[in-house]
């Protein structure tokens, strides 16, 4: 079992502001890093803690087991957060957390074939149940599809070239593990940029796995429904690792708490806002966590409260 570490952990839990009788929503439960904390913080409070993924669930489990009498755990995609909380008969909550992305177990794991470093399968579904996968992508999806997912969602600048070296190499077979598919991104980028820093299949493999997992439209969706379920004084905690993600929280959250343009147009009827922001900045790792968990070097921690 690998070591997981909570990202930004002691940051998002100061952040929510728990309140020892209040009800909490860890929308990412993964290994349960985060829930751990929220609910060796309650009283006579509860959490809910919501994950797609079945195995994290069941990992989570151990780590949880001397708080399981104060948290709901439910297996669901959190962009039906409102039905969830329908079916719970809870109207609206004191906090929630959103850890987003994959977690360290699920990328360590060659099996899930979320990872360029070990061979595996071309799955990266974090819901087992979903029946679209990374090896539909890479084999299904048209040159320009590709090209738009590589460009949009793994910020890679040879986005072009990648997809026309998968869509070229797929003429003659299928493209069936992780390791292929490594394989043929090396040999669709120019030399020069193979000796650069980093792993050159790291940014097309994120952009796969956001497409694969619908990341960003899930995230979208959400944000308007957890802003809806907060009482008053509640927060609402985003950690992301990935400048689309964190595009979406910061104009969300600078949409619903900031009077934009001129101050002297606004009529006098003028609705008061609603939400104020905690974070002008986000929050980001310090050194001593990077060196820690090199993972938490592009997570932005972004907090927004109900007045
Ligand atoms: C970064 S991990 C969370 C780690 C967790 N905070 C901890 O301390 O262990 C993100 C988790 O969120 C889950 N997840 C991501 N998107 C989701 C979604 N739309 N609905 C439900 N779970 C999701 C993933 O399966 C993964 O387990």
């Amino acid at each position: 079992m690998s070591n997981h570490i909570p990202v930004l952990l002691d940051e998002a839990i100061k952040g929510l502001n728990i309140k020892q009788d209040g009800i909490y929503l860890d929308l990412t439960l993964g290994r349960g890093g985060h829930s751990k904390e929220i609910a060796k913080r309650l009283n006579k409070g509860k959490l809910i803690a919501i994950d797609q993924d079945e195995i994290a669930i069941k990992e989570s489990q151990n780590n949880l087991k001397d708080y399981l009498d104060k948290i709901i755990i439910v297996r669901n995609n959190f962009k039906n957060i409102k039905s969830i909380l329908n079916d719970l008969q809870i109207e609206n909550v004191d906090g929630i957390l959103i850890d987003l992305g994959v977690s360290s177990p699920q990328f360590d794991n060659p099996k899930r074939g979320f990872t360029y470093r070990f061979d595996g399968p071309l799955d990266m579904r974090m819901d087992q149940s979903q029946s679209l996968t990374a090896y539909d992508v890479v084999n299904k999806y048209s040159l320009q599809d590709l090209t738009k997912i590589l460009k949009e969602y793994g910020d890679e600048r040879y986005a072009y070239s990648i997809a026309n070296g998968i869509v070229k190499y797929r003429k003659q077979k299928t493209i069936d593990t992780t390791l292929e598919l490594v394989e043929v991104i090396k040999n669709s980028l120019p030399k020069k940029v193979l000796s650069n820093k980093g792993h050159p299949a790291k940014q097309s493999f994120q952009a796969i796995r956001i497409e694969v997992n619908d990341e960003l439209n899930a995230l979208k969706q959400t944000l308007d429904d957890c802003l809806s379920l907060l009482k008053k004084n509640g927060r609402l905690v985003v950690i992301s690792f990935h400048s689309g993600e964190d595009k979406i929280v910061k104009t969300k959250f600078n949409q619903v708490s900031k009077i934009i343009g001129n101050r002297l147009d606004i009529p006098d009827n003028h609705k008061p806002l609603e939400f104020k922001l905690i974070t002008r900045h986000p929050i980001i790792a310090d050194e001593k966590e990077i060196n820690l968990n090199p993972r938490s070097k592009s997570a932005k921690l972004r907090i927004i409260e109900k007045i």
